[in-house]
This record gives structure tokens, sequence and C-alpha cells, in this order.
């Protein structure tokens, strides 16, 4: 696998999705997504957990069920080989609405965020605390979705690069300058993070559907291949993409 790879898949709980997807389930997961407070979050936890289990299953050659998470101090869920040792294999994800993103490829420093289109309240007061005065010169002159769109690109940039370095938001945002392709978090030490500090961005957005960004620690990550998969029940019985 030379570069990454980027499944969406558009999650319809109506297609009953949960019942074949929990079977490959751990005990953990299925606990943890009947913790969630309605019904429909947890069934979508259950959906979302499952179909990630089966994109790693074809990347790893194991079956889902098979597949061993271990996760870094801030969260971060690695693929783990049997007998616990990290797998060449690097993987995020990312969910907002009923929209789930999944990047996989052979880089550990891999991050993805997605966000669907909604209103944002006080969206200058997050500009203000979040964003670095480059962000803020590039949105100046735009106003209403214009000034939208540009709020969740950058956002979407910023959490793709936090997510890929490990940190996540236990790294405060201003730290990422999300403009340029090529990002440096914070002053390039990386708080001895566990990746190196540089980071390539490429912007994964299908408007009107959700913005998002792709972040990786290798420059190729700008080139992807991106499974859309409107019904997921038919990626269960799709091809591996190579
Ligand atoms: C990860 C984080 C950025 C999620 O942001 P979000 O916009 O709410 O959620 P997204 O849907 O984009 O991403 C969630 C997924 O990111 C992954 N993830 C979790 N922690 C991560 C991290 N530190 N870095 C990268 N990815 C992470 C998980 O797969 C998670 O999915 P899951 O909840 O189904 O397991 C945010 O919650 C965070 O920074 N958490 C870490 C904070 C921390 O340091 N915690 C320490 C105790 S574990």
């Amino acid at each position: 696998m030379d570069h990454l790879h980027l499944y969406t898949f558009q999650i319809d709980l109506r297609s009953r999705l949960d019942r074949p997807l929990s079977e490959c389930l751990a005990p953990e997961e299925r606990a943890r997504a009947a913790s969630y407070r309605t019904l429909e979050l947890s069934r979508f936890a259950v959906v979302a957990r499952g179909l990630l289990r089966h994109v790693l299953s074809r990347y790893a050659g194991i079956a889902p069920a098979d597949i061993a998470f271990s996760h870094n101090d801030h969260g971060k869920p690695f693929l783990a080989l049997p007998g616990g040792a990290p797998s060449p294999i690097g993987f995020n994800m990312s969910h907002s609405g009923a929209m789930v993103a999944i990047a996989v490829g052979e880089d550990a420093a891999i991050g993805v965020d997605i966000e669907c289109p909604r209103e944002i309240g006080e969206i200058d007061t997050l500009i203000e605390r979040f964003f670095t005065m480059p962000e803020r010169e590039s949105l100046r002159d735009l106003s209403g979705y214009r000034r939208a769109d540009g709020f969740f690109r950058l956002w979407t940039r910023k959490e793709a690069v936090l997510k890929a370095s490990g940190f996540g938001l236990s790294v405060d945002p201003v730290q990422v300058d999300a403009v340029a392709e090529r990002v440096v978090l914070g002053d390039g030490t990386a708080a001895g993070g566990d990746f190196p500090p540089t980071f390539f961005v490429t912007d994964i957005s299908t408007p009107g559907i959700f913005h998002g960004a792709l972040a990786s620690g290798r420059p190729d990550a700008l080139v992807h291949s991106i499974v859309d998969c409107e019904d997921p029940a038919d990626f269960l019985g799709r091809p591996e993409l190579r």
C-alpha cells in the first residue's frame, strides 16, 4: 500500500446493520456502546466500530473479531499485532452526524477529522480562541456561509494534525497553524510526542455533505483513494482496495 486509503460511510440505522456488525465487537466495545446516552448513539457506535474492524481486517489479513487494539496515553487507538507489538498499518477514524470516516495507511501518524455542516454559535469567539493569526487573516474577508465553510475547513485540518500526532485535543489547537499544506506542530519539538512534528494535510471535504481533512507524517498522504460507501452494507461485499 503506497498511499492512504480513505473510507467514508453514511450510516442509516434503519438498515439494521448493528446486528451483524456487533458480532465482531469485543465485550468492552459492546459495553462502551451500550453506555451511550441514547439507543441511537449506541447503535451508531456499534456500526462504526464494526465497520472499523471490517476495514482493518482487509489490511491485517485477519478476521474482524480477531483485530486487537492498543492505545497511547491520549487515547489514540493503534492496531496491535498478536503479542501486542504495534502493526505497520496505521489508521484513524472520525464521526460526525451520520458519517464515519476511516483512514488507513502504512504510517502510524495518520489523522482524520470530519464535521457535518451545522450552525455554529459563537464562531467568532472560537476563531479568536483557537485560531492562529494567519488563520484569522485567511477568514477576515469572509462572511455568512463562506465564513462557516472556512472555519470548518481550518478546524478539521487542525484536528486532523492533532489526531495524527496522537495528542488529540490535549494540545491546544492554537499550536497548529493549518493554513499551510505542510504543518509543523507547535514550535517543532512536538512536545516529546511519538512522531516527527511535521505533518502533511489535505482537504477531503465533499461540499454540502461534510467538511474534512486528512493528515499524515508522509507527504504521499496527499494522494489518497476514497471509497465512498453510501450504504455500508455494500462495503461488506466489496472487493479489497489496493
Ligand atoms: C480524539 C479527539 C480529538 C476526538 O475528537 P472528536 O472530534 O470528538 O471525535 P472524532 O469523531 O473526530 O474522533 C474520535 C475517534 O478518534 C480516535 N481517537 C481517540 N483519541 C485519539 C487521539 N488522542 N488521537 C487521535 N485519534 C484519537 C478514536 O478512534 C475515536 O473514536 P472512538 O471514540 O469511536 O473510539 C478528542 O476527544 C481528544 O483529544 N481526546 C484525547 C484527550 C486526552 O488526552 N485524553 C486522555 C485520556 S484517554
